[in-house]
């Protein structure tokens, strides 16, 4: 947990020893509390070095501990103790110093980092605030503007940024323990009252008051609901105002308030979602553990268009070279332009002189893939148009080439089945803007191999993504809830809301964007071909269908008939909303749009009525999560958890609230089984919004905690 041992003669060396991260578990705690007081009290000992085992000082609180009874002793008085000792104590840090880590460092009365080391106080990421002395020492430090924006944000630090910030007081390339115990031995003798944080009172002026204020209406604005962020600025305007101590009684009081509330559980739960969406496993017993991914140097993208683009410029920024091929001059000119303005605008974010264009080929050949690696197709979205490219990609690629494709919906084992080498097709689902958005649907059919699933999910993380592994069905596991989700809020606009109240409502429960605004920013076009393509709208529907109806349930063809009058979302100036010029980007409600909805419903005879908030939540979010069990059901996805990390991911879900599967848990099944029951009763002819046979048994089973769920699968149809 903890090592002592001595070195120079007078400086004990301590070192934090818990794989992977050297978080601070009670056992952790309890060791270094006593062997630090065993250096402080040793008479031979002049000063003390801390450092971490692994090249890893420590990533803060043990995070699995929350929400357990707590045990072991505290951080604080450890820390204090430290602090108030006569001895230096000096923080060796290497890899990282978070949360908790950082609290101990700046404990310490010196810091030295290695260059690649990174600091900061994720705290809030995880719903809460740094609790150990962190939110008074930090500003005492660094003063109150910078802290302000590292503890609401969450922000990591390189060690040179802590350098400037004064967060550390030497950065070094070689070896950081050697140097800090040099460093000890210097400083021995040394009057450190001025190196004790607590002691410092940082600069309180109007100024201050003003950050603090104006930091607040920031954090408020940007929180969309989140708690943590609003109250790491009430520790700080503690810091600001009262003496240390009352200080530490305050950030004590505060997280309090947030330790057991539901957001810091949804954070945490989100936090090893996310890193168990990694932890994939095939039918065949193949796991990401025992499967080796392929290398991959060189990557064809076929099709430049919106995804393309995105697409090329994640590659080429992982430092991957990229073949990428268009159909006609024109797309491609466009396309390439947009590619080597996105490269260009991020090398001068990042304070490059040159983008890596070397790594770029433009052509409009097909046969210039030869030699590539893996292949992501982004051409659009038509079956008949895929299935022609992958036979001819059979034949252009080298044998062992993986052809992905970028379908939002389509069956990848139809495309697997039209080559001649079928274990090594997968589905590579990005999310628009493809360079910026951060889920990555590798869609792995029943031939699907496991190599070929082990290379997409590496080559997800290699370009940054969060990759989730999902079955074939339509729409996989994201836009498969996602159609259900739109239903509902078409619907809510027949029954008598409006787009922007509907938005609202979404916005204010904490999703990035309300739907309607989503959906013109994407082009209401996108979704136009789909239902064309699948026959639910154009000539193949019988004309005696009544326009509300298709395929046995009900239908709404709102989003069609703003299509057909050419009102496509923001590229076209106006959809839901009307924008200032075609692709402008600031939504207004349109006094046209609420006209045209009220002749919609009077002539399909529809009385309007208020649609409450709760009601335009429930129908959306229940919907969804009603899905996500039968899609769980199916074996679609393997765990609730993966469904959540592809909607906070993907689809801006409010990361506070955990995924619309946590959220259904902490609403309460019983709760969420018994509201789809009244809405079915009330819209028999929306069969989606009869609970699932899987939400019912979790009912009759007592509600289980999420990651009990699938023992509650019958016939684990297995894709996963
Ligand atoms: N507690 C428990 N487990 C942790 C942990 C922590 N603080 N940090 C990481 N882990 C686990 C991960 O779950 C993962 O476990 P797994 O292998 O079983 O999936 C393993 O350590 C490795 O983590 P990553 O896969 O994330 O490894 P990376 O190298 O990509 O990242 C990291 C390492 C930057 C340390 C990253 O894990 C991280 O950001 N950790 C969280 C840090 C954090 O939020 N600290 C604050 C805690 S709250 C606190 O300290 C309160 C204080 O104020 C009192
Ligand atoms: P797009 O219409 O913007 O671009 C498609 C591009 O493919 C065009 O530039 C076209 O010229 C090119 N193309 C067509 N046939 C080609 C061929 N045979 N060879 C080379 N190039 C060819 O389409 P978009 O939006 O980029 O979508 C591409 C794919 O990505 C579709 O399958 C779509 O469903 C999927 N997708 C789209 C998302 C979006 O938000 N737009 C999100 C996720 C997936």
């Amino acid at each position: 947990m903890a090592r002592y041992s001595r070195t120079e003669g007078t400086i004990a060396l301590i070192t934090l020893s818990n794989p992977p991260v050297n978080a601070l578990g009670a056992a952790v705690r309890r060791t270094i509390t006593d062997i630090m007081h065993r250096a402080l009290t040793d008479g031979e000992v002049k000063a003390v070095v801390l450092c971490g085992e692994n090249g890893t000082f420590c990533a803060g609180a043990d995070i699995r501990e929350f929400g357990k009874p707590p045990s072991g002793p505290a951080l604080v008085p450890l820390i204090h103790d430290m602090e108030a000792s006569e001895k230096p104590v000096v923080a060796a840090i290497e890899g990282v110093a978070l949360g908790g880590g950082l609290e101990i460092a700046l404990g310490c009365h010196y810091r030295i980092a290695h260059a690649k080391a990174r600091l900061g106080f994720p705290e809030v990421m995880l719903g809460l605030i740094p609790g150990a002395g962190g939110s008074q020492r930090l500003p005492r430090l660094i003063g109150i503007p910078a802290a302000l924006e590292l503890i609401t944000t969450g922000r990591l630090v390189s060690a040179q940024e802590a350098l400037k910030l004064g967060i550390v007081d030497q950065v070094v390339d070689g070896n950081t323990i050697e140097t800090a115990v040099k460093f000890a031995l210097n400083v021995i003798g040394r009057p450190l009252l001025s190196r004790r944080l607590s002691e410092r009172t940082p600069a309180f002026s109007v100024d201050a008051a003003a950050v603090l204020e104006e930091g607040m209406a920031r954090v408020k604005q940007r929180a969309r609901g989140a708690f943590a962020p609003v109250v790491c600025v009430q520790a700080l305007r503690a810091a600001a105002t009262l003496p240390y101590s009352r200080g530490m009684e305050t950030e004590e009081q505060l997280i309090n308030t947030l330790i057991d509330s539901s957001q810091a559980r949804a954070l945490q739960y989100c936090f090893f979602a996310q890193r168990n969406a990694r932890k994939w496993s095939l039918p065949s017993g193949a796991r990401w553990n025992n499967s080796k991914p392929r290398a991959v140097h060189r990557v064809g993208v076929v099709g430049l268009g919106t995804m393309g683009r995105g697409i090329t410029v994640s590659l080429v920024k992982a430092g991957i070279s990229v073949v990428a091929v268009e159909m006609e001059e024109k797309q491609m000119d466009l396309g390439m332009r947009a590619v080597l303005g996105m490269l260009e605008r991020d090398a001068q974010r990042r304070g490059d002189t040159r983008p890596p264009t070397h790594l770029l080929t433009f052509t409009l050949s097909l046969q210039q893939l030869g030699n590539v690696d893996l292949v992501i197709e982004a051409v659009f979205e038509d079956m008949a148009l895929k299935k022609c490219l992958f036979t001819e990609l059979c034949n252009v690629c080298k044998p062992s080439t993986l052809l992905c494709t970028n379908t939002s919906g389509l069956d990848v084992d139809a495309l697997a089945v039209v080559t001649h080498r079928r274990s090594l097709v997968v589905g590579m689902h990005f999310f628009a803007p493809a360079n910026v958005m951060k889920l990555l649907e590798v869609v792995c059919g029943p031939h699907s191999s496991a190599e070929a699933v082990a290379t997409a999910m590496t080559l997800g993380k290699r370009l940054g993504k969060v990759g989730v592994v999902v079955g074939n069905c339509p729409g996989f596991v994201g836009n498969r809830m996602m159609k259900l989700y739109l239903d509902q809020a078409y619907f809510l606009l027949e029954e008598g809301a409006a787009p922007e109240q509907v938005d609202q409502v979404l916005e204010e429960f904490g999703f990035t964007m309300g739907i309607f605004k989503v959906s013109d920013l994407s082009g209401l076009d996108v979704g136009w071909r789909v239902r064309k393509a699948s026959g639910l709208i154009g000539p193949d529907v019988n004309p005696k269908t009544p326009s509300r109806w298709r395929q046995g349930c009900r239908y709404s063809p709102l989003p069609d008939l703003l299509c057909e009058q050419g009102h496509l979302g923001q590229k076209s100036g106006r959809g839901w909303y009307l924008y200032e010029t075609p692709g402008g980007k600031e939504p207004k409600p349109d006094p046209a749009m609420h006209r045209f909805l009220q002749e919609y419903r009077s002539r399909y005879g529809l009385t309007p009525r208020h649609v409450h908030a709760h009601e335009v939540i429930e129908r959306c979010t229940y919907a969804m999560a009603n899905e996500g069990f039968r899609i769980l059901e199916e074996g679609i996805a393997a765990r609730a958890e993966d469904i959540d990390v592809i909607y906070v991911f993907g689809y801006g879900w409010p990361r506070h609230r955990g995924g619309p599967m946590f959220h259904a848990a902490q609403v309460g099944l019983a709760t969420v089984l018994q509201r789809l029951e009244h809405y079915h009763q009330l819209h028999p002819d929306v069969p989606h919004l009869q609970p699932s046979p899987l939400l019912q048994r979790l009912v009759e089973a007592g509600s289980p905690p999420v990651h009990h769920w699938r023992e509650h699968v019958q016939h684990l149809h297995s894709y996963l």
